[in-house]
């Protein structure tokens, strides 16, 4: 095992553990955001830089600090090493340079994306973003497209995190979507409209961070934060079975995958509890479902920190 200490906190991990994982099982404030990086999708990380920390201390053997700030989530601990994130005024400041640029193309449509209340990038705007923007080139602009029945893409949100390219790869027989050209041009997309079919591609919509990919069964329909979330089961042949369904009294208005407090798919029994489409999109009725009670919801967020309502600036001026 090598020690770490993370804002001050110790703790003892496997060899080769990367910073972000090590912060982790230290939980709480200690842990940087992550946008790219998933724990269950291998592969993934090193692509947003929202999980910039600075390095105080490389090693017990080499306690020079690192000249950067390193990307935690792809940098592995060394026994002795000392890290600050949240204690680290250099890592607030570049973290907001980071979610500036994550913010130059992405629109402030939160008030009408049905990923608002749930949204990293909402989230890091929050705490990061600056209320002007200091942008004064074209904005990218793109047409929501829907890739197969049930997944609409909103390109203009998405921030090339690669994660949906991921879950195509490591989760579906055949990945028919993708990164296509590269810089200022890169975009997710199909070619070919509506080929996105496959069992398990509903997972893109679970992973992606922000708004860009979205369930088609559910947008606009509700407000996440008005719908009670419910743990439910029921037996299916293509996956675990195990999901999250958000109710509105007696209707259900989305299933989703059961998430923990990193906004990831849970493991359920040494699994990943993916669901599979016919779950995710066809089974709507309270009868599909043996629903098993109120599902906590952990992940740090706007709207379960209830910062909108403490955190309103005062007028400047009253309007009469
Ligand atoms: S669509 Fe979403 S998951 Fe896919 S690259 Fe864009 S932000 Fe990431
Ligand atoms: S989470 Fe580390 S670079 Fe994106």
């Amino acid at each position: 095992m090598v020690k770490v200490t993370i804002d001050g906190v110790e703790v003892s991990v496997e060899p080769g553990t990367t910073i972000l994982n090590a912060a982790r099982q230290i939980g709480g404030d200690v842990v940087p955001p992550a946008m790219c990086y998933y724990s269950k999708l291998p592969g993934t990380g090193g692509k947003c830089r929202t999980c910039l920390v600075e390095v105080a201390a490389g090693s017990a053997a080499d306690p020079r600090p690192m000249p950067k700030l390193v990307a935690s989530c792809s940098t592995p601990v060394q026994d002795g090493m000392v890290v600050n994130n949240k204690s680290s005024q250099r890592v607030h400041d570049n973290r907001g340079g980071v979610v500036e640029f994550l913010l130059a193309n992405h629109p402030l449509d939160c008030p009408i994306c049905d990923q608002a209340g749930e949204c990293h990038l909402q989230d890091l705007g929050y705490e990061h973003g600056s209320a002007k923007t200091r942008y004064e080139e074209d904005r990218r602009i793109f047409e929501p497209i829907d890739i197969g029945n049930k997944i609409k893409l909103h390109m203009n949100r998405c921030i090339l995190c690669y994660r949906c390219v991921y879950v195509a790869n490591q989760l579906t027989d055949k990945r028919v979507h993708g990164v296509l050209h590269r810089g200022e041009h890169a975009e997710i997309s199909t070619y070919i409209e509506q080929a996105v079919d496959n069992d398990f591609s509903g997972n893109m919509i679970d992973v992606c961070p922000v708004g860009a990919l979205t369930d088609r069964t559910f947008r606009f329909k509700s407000r996440v934060w008005f719908l009670k979330p419910m743990e439910a089961e029921r037996s299916c042949s293509k996956c675990c079975g195990k999901a999250v369904v958000w109710m509105f009294g007696n209707e259900i208005y989305r299933v989703t995958a059961r998430k923990d407090q990193f906004g990831e798919v849970e493991e359920i029994e040494q699994k990943t509890a993916w669901l599979c489409n016919d779950c995710r999109f066809e089974k709507k009725e309270v009868t599909d479902w043996n629903v098993l009670g109120p599902r906590v919801i952990n992940r740090q967020s706007v709207i379960s920190q209830g910062k909108y309502a403490t955190t309103i600036d005062k007028p400047v001026k009253r309007i009469s």
